[in-house]
């Protein structure tokens, strides 16, 4: 039950955006059990934190993450049932569910190698961006076992099936571009340039309205796991909810200032309406 690494992830908060580290840069960032813990830990705290409005999630050194630790999860626990169910679960339901229900963005910065496991990361986050020379591999089959935990589902969630098969089924590398290519990330951009470009998004996504953006991802990603009529009904409920939260005000400062001329809404947020909107 014990928690015996510290600090394998770290953050640090930066005009509203808050930048989360996997911090295990001499074993490539591999998730440990400590990792998984303290991650759960930080994306709890963040959650309700005010002063960051947007998540970004990379790596220290040379990697993104490659994978779950594959010492300390598969094999020392191997014995011991309980905590290795302890630890799968915690480990599971940040990447799988914590992530990808988030009240705030989250985007994944891939800073270099991203193997099996983080790829739920990836898939978690609600868009992603990469290094054109991070190298991303479902390297799980080269280890003779195949892409387990959520990672399957992650795949399935979000890669065309000739894709996810064939880099499941070859455990062949590829590059950023490549990434982009098949819709696994946003972007790919030289690392020199990676965090520039991320944390440009980010600022666009902080200047927006909070709860139209939490609205934005739980109409997309609920709406999936829904037959059309009960989609359709979740959004009317969610708007009403939006309009209670926001106290109405995407309809008398979001519509208002548009028909008051104060800006376009067609090329841009309402911050260009201006302070005194
Ligand atoms: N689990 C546990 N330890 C890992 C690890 C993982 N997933 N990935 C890297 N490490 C450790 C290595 O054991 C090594 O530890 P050591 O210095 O105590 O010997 C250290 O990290 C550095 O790894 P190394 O292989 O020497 O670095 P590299 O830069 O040459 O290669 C990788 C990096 C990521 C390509 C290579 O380590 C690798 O193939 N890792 C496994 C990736 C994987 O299959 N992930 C899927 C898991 S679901």
């Amino acid at each position: 039950m014990s928690k015996s690494e510290s600090d394998t992830v770290t953050v640090s908060i930066e005009n509203a955006v808050a930048t989360v580290t996997l911090n295990r840069p001499a074993k490539r960032n591999a998730m440990s059990p400590s990792l998984h813990l303290e991650m759960a830990e930080v994306l709890e705290k963040l959650r309700y934190e005010t002063t960051s409005r947007v998540l970004v999630i990379t790596g220290a050194g040379e990697s993104f993450c490659a994978g779950m630790d594959l010492k300390q999860f598969f094999v020392d626990l191997k014995d011991n049932p309980p905590e290795f169910d302890r630890i799968f679960r915690i480990a599971t339901e940040w990447r799988f569910r914590t992530l990808r229900y988030y009240p705030k963005p989250t985007i994944a910065m891939v800073n270099g190698y991203c193997f099996g496991g983080a790829f739920s990361i990836v898939e978690g986050c609600d868009l992603a961006f990469a290094a054109k020379e991070a190298t991303f591999g479902l390297s799980e089959v080269n280890f003779k076992h195949f892409p387990g935990g959520s990672v399957s589902k992650s795949l399935a969630n979000l890669l065309r099936p000739r894709d996810a098969l064939f880099y499941a089924m070859t455990g062949r590398t590829f590059k950023g571009d490549r990434a982009a290519e098949i819709g696994f990330v946003n972007a790919a951009y030289p690392l020199a340039d990676l965090k520039k470009e991320v944390m440009a998004v980010a600022q666009e996504l902080a200047q927006k309205d909070p709860d139209a953006l939490a609205a934005c991802k739980d109409g997309y990603r609920f709406s999936l796991e829904m037959s059309a009529e009960a989609a359709l009904n979740f959004a009317a409920a969610k708007s009403d909810q939006l309009t209670l939260r926001q106290k109405d005000s995407w309809r008398s400062e979001g519509i208002g200032d548009f028909l008051g001329g104060k800006y376009r809404p067609g090329l841009g947020g309402h911050e260009k309406a201006g302070p005194n909107a």
